[in-house]
This record gives structure tokens, C-alpha cells and sequence, in this order.
């Protein structure tokens, strides 16, 4: 049977509430990923002025580039502190409650970004991003996991999917919100920045009328009669003795394993796989250039001589917005492996072809339409897979003891490797000229290679199926005889595919 003939019946008013208002965080994520791309030269004519009137002299262009891709960079920093953290709060608070005590984050990070100007302080707009990045990096791990654990397993992957239709979303909105004729102008740019207050404010009051994970419940706080009743409201009908006894079998595995410490994760052979292909398809997200696109868009579009680069930003969001649908509609039926490679594989494409665009422009001036397509399908094809697996992937390739440990490393991993394409990209590029993205094929090819050979399926199996063919391909399972069948049956060779 396929998931959209199971939506009506499993996606309750109660599923869509809880899973809606979790994205909020998704969205709060994406819109401070995209806000400061439109409004660049307005925000840096800013930091010009006020450096001028404290030291009487212009800020210097490579002050200027510093300063600014700082100000860019530093909300990863702030990511990679907050992915990282995410274990601490999700076991001792639960999932809901870690959601909903980040938001203080939010509301910090919007005085300072909102007052900076009249503060004539950049300062308060860098330490700003700094906080609304540990607040998203939180939620990359918050959201994800909360969704993963009370979707049915048939849905895991479109709900999951949900995440990145909320991070999109809110690129996209902050795109739009940045033309010049709504917030991107010299006035009304700080309030650009304060509007992600709005988004935490709706997901405070909704929060409260979300229920507790049930899996959290039941397997870390032994609670099961209200995991139960948290799951009959979830799925919308009393039986729901399949996924208690499901629960009830890992909360058994996992009082007689050890508690999952990071350094574990790469010390036990059961891990050791998985780990590695949760960093892998973290970084692949990362590297194949992406945020590239996402932070510094009007500025590669107006190198490429595209005349309103704004308007060309605004239409690779919503490029972006609808791949990330097609996606989302696609991936409980064709499976997580294909769609990553096509998009990798698609992508490493259209970055060549962005390549020739940009290397010829000078000679021939309707390359700046080829350039405008050729990010166009850069974005399409991530948001087929690259942009949406591996975020809820790594939920699915480890149980609930080791889970919280992973997603802290995977998000970590994905913020470093943000970090340091937002830092250096303009550097890079300033070197490279036109073929800055040959650096970003050159990966694409190196982690399509990887994901062909060693990622798994995931489609449609529990957890506990899921890293029992990680612990059979690493011979730690019962019957080291089927290992490689069942391996091969995770890996996409599954011969209902
Ligand atoms: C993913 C990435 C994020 C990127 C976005 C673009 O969520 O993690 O860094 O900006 O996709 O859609």
C-alpha cells in the first residue's frame, strides 16, 4: 500500500497540529539562513557609516568583506553550538519543552539584530545572528527528531521532509520580505531582522496544545499509559498496540545496552557505520554549495549580469519552495537513496553549466539567462534530496538510546561545514573567479560515489529494522549469515523498489 493512500486516515488534526507548530522552528531557521542575502549592500552601507563616524575614516573593502561575511558566518558558529547541545535538553526536558524554552534565544537575538541600528552598534547585529544560530541549531535537532518520533512509520519520510519545507519557506519569505519595497530598505531593514520574534511567538502559544513525543514517554521516562494516550490522539484511533509493542521492545533493548556517549558512537562497531554516513550526508548537503546560493545569491547573480538580481533571488526561493513539495510528495515511494543521488548528480550538472555561463559572459551576454537556469536547477535538484534526507535520515538510521548522541554530531558536522562555505565563499571566489563551483562539482561527484555505495534504504522500515542491518553488516548481529541479504535489502536493492 502507498503513504497517499494512507494520508487521509493517518494524518490527524492532531499529527498536522503538532508537526505544524514543530516547523515553526524550521522555518525560524530558514528565515535568518536567507534574511541578510537582499538587504547586503544596505545593511553594509550601515556598517560603513558607523565605522566612519567612530574612527572618521571609510571602512576599507576588505574591512568590509570581514565584517560582513562575519555577520553571515557567525549564525553557523552559533548552529554548530547549538546542534551540538541538543542531548542536553531532549532528554532531560523532554522534546516538547526543549522546543519551547528555546524561544527565549529567539527573543534575545531579535532585540539585539532589531536595535542595532539605533544603537549605531554592528556589534549587536553580529552577537544577534550569533544567537538566533545556536537557537536554529537547536531546532535542526529538536525538529527533526520530535517529528520522526511520532509520525507513523509509513509517513516518516514526507513528515520529516516537512523540516526542510519549513526551512525553505522561510528562505522564502525572508526573500520577499527583503525587497526593497517592503523591508530590505535603508529604514525598515532592522525590523527585517526582528520579524523572526513573530514566528516564536505563534510557536510559544501553539506548543502547549502539542503533545509530548510518546516514544520519549514510553522508552526514556517509562511512562506508557500516557504514551498510549498520547498515540490513540495522534493516529486517530485506539489500536495502536503495534507501535507501544514496537516501543516496548526497544525500551527493553535499550535498558540492557550502556548509555550512548558521543565517543561511544565512534568506538562500537554497531555505530561506527551509521555515524559515518550521517556525517557523510550531512557534509554533502553542505558542500555542494548550497548556502553559496542561499547567503550571497544577489551577488553571483549580479556578477553574472542578470539586471535585478533581487527579483532572480526571490525566484530561486520559490524554485526552491516547490522542489522541496515535489520532494515531499515523491520520497515514501521512490525511496531516500535515489533522490539523493539524482539531486547530487544533478546538481554537480548544473554547476558546470553555471560554470560555462559565467566563464563566457564577457563574450556572449546571454550566458546571464543560462547562469539564472543553471542555479535554478542547482536549487531544484537539491531540494530533491540533498536538502530534505539528511536531516530526518539520521533520526532513522539510529535507535532511541544512541539517537539524541547522532543527531548532536550529524547537526554539528552540517554546521561546521555551513560555517565554512559562508565564511569563505567570497574569498574562494574573489581567487577563483568563474569557476569557484568547480570546487562544489568536484565534491557533488565525490559524495554521489559515497551515497552509491553506502548508504542504506530506509523507506518504510521500523528504527529498530533499520540499525539491525547496520549491526548485521558490521557482524554484530544473532545470525551473521543473512547479514549480507539484509544489508543489501537496506541499500536500495530491495526488489519492491
Ligand atoms: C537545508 C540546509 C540549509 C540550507 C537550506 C536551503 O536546510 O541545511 O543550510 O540553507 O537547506 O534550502
Amino acid at each position: 500500500m502507498t503513504s497517499l493512500s494512507l494520508l487521509p486516515l493517518q494524518v490527524t488534526p492532531q499529527l498536522m497540529l503538532a508537526v505544524g507548530t514543530a516547523v515553526i522552528g524550521s522555518l525560524q531557521f530558514g528565515y535568518n539562513t536567507g534574511v541578510i542575502n537582499a538587504p547586503q549592500n544596505i545593511i553594509e552601507n550601515f556598517y560603513n557609516e558607523t565605522w566612519s563616524s567612530r574612527f572618521s575614516e571609510p571602512i576599507t573593502r576588505s574591512a568590509l568583506t570581514a565584517l560582513w561575511s562575519l555577520s553571515v558566518a557567525i549564525f553557523s558558529v552559533g548552529g554548530m553550538i547549538g546542534s551540538f547541545s541538543v542531548g542536553l535538553f531532549v532528554t532531560r526536558f523532554g522534546r516538547r519543552n526543549s522546543m519551547l524554552g528555546a524561544n527565549v534565544l529567539v527573543l534575545f537575538a531579535a532585540a539585539f539584530m532589531g536595535f542595532s541600528e539605533l544603537a549605531a552598534s554592528f556589534e549587536m547585529l553580529i552577537v544577534g545572528r550569533f544567537i538566533v544560530g545556536i537557537y536554529s541549531g537547536l531546532s535542526t535537532g529538536f525538529v527533526p527528531m520530535y517529528v520522526e518520533e511520532i509520525s507513523p512509520t509509513s509517513l516518516r519520510g514526507a513528515l520529516g521532509t516537512l523540516h526542510q519545507l519549513g526551512v525553505v519557506i522561510g528562505i522564502l519569505m525572508a526573500q520577499i520580505f527583503g525587497i526593497e519595497s517592503i523591508l530590505g530598505n535603508r529604514s525598515l531593514w532592522p525590523l527585517l531582522l526582528a520579524f523572526t520574534l513573530l514566528p516564536a511567538l505563534l510557536q510559544c502559544a501553539l506548543l502547549p496544545f502539542c503533545p509530548e513525543s510518546p516514544r520519549y514517554l514510553l522508552i526514556d521516562r517509562n511512562e506508557e499509559s500516557k504514551a498510549c494516550s498520547v498515540l490513540i490522539k495522534l493516529r486517530g484511533t485506539d489500536e495502536v498496540s503495534e507501535d507501544i509493542q514496537e516501543m516496548r521492545e526497544e525500551s527493553q533493548k535499550m535498558m540492557r545496552e550502556k548509555k550512548v556517549t558521543i565517543p561511544e558512537l565512534f568506538r562500537s562497531p554497531a555505530y561506527r557505520q551509521p555515524i559515518l554516513v550521517a556525517i557523510m550526508l550531512q557534509l554533502s548537503q553542505q558542500l555542494s554549495g548550497i548556502n553559496a546560493v542561499f547567503y550571497y545569491s544577489t551577488g553571483i547573480f549580479e556578477r553574472a549580469g542578470v539586471s535585478q538580481p533581487v527579483y532572480a533571488t526571490v525566484g530561486a526561493g520559490v524554485v526552491n519552495t516547490i522542489f522541496t513539495v515535489v520532494s515531499l510528495f515523491i520520497v515514501e515511494h521512490v525511496g531516500r537513496r535515489p533522490l539523493h543521488l539524482v539531486g547530487l548528480m544533478g546538481m554537480a550538472v548544473s554547476a558546470v553549466f553555471l560554470t560555462v555561463a559565467m566563464a563566457l559572459l564577457d563574450q556572449l551576454s546571454w550566458m546571464s539567462y543560462i547562469s539564472i537556469a543553471a542555479i535554478f536547477s542547482f536549487v531544484a535538484f537539491f531540494e530533491i534530496g540533498p536538502g530534505p534526507i539528511p536531516w530526518f535520515i539520521v533520526a532513522e538510521l539510529f535507535s532511541q538510546g544512541p539517537r539524541p548522541a547522532a543527531i548532536a554530531v550529524a547537526g554539528f558536522c552540517n554546521w561546521s561545514a555551513n560555517f565554512l562555505v559562508g565564511m569563505c565563499f567570497q574569498y574562494v571566489e574573489q581567487l577563483c573567479g568563474p569557476f569557484v563551483f568547480v570546487i562544489f562539482t568536484v565534491l557533488l561527484l565525490g559524495f554521489f560515489v559515497f551515497t552509491y555505495f553506502k548508504v542504506p534504504e530506509t523507506k518504510g522500515r521500523t528504527f529498530e529494522e533499520i540499525s539491525a542491518g547496520f549491526r548485521h553488516s558490521s557482524g554484530q548481529g544473532a545470525d551473521k549469515y543473512s547479514a549480507p541479504e539484509e544489508f543489501n535489502t537496506l541499500r536500495g536493492h530491495d526488489p519492491d523498489l
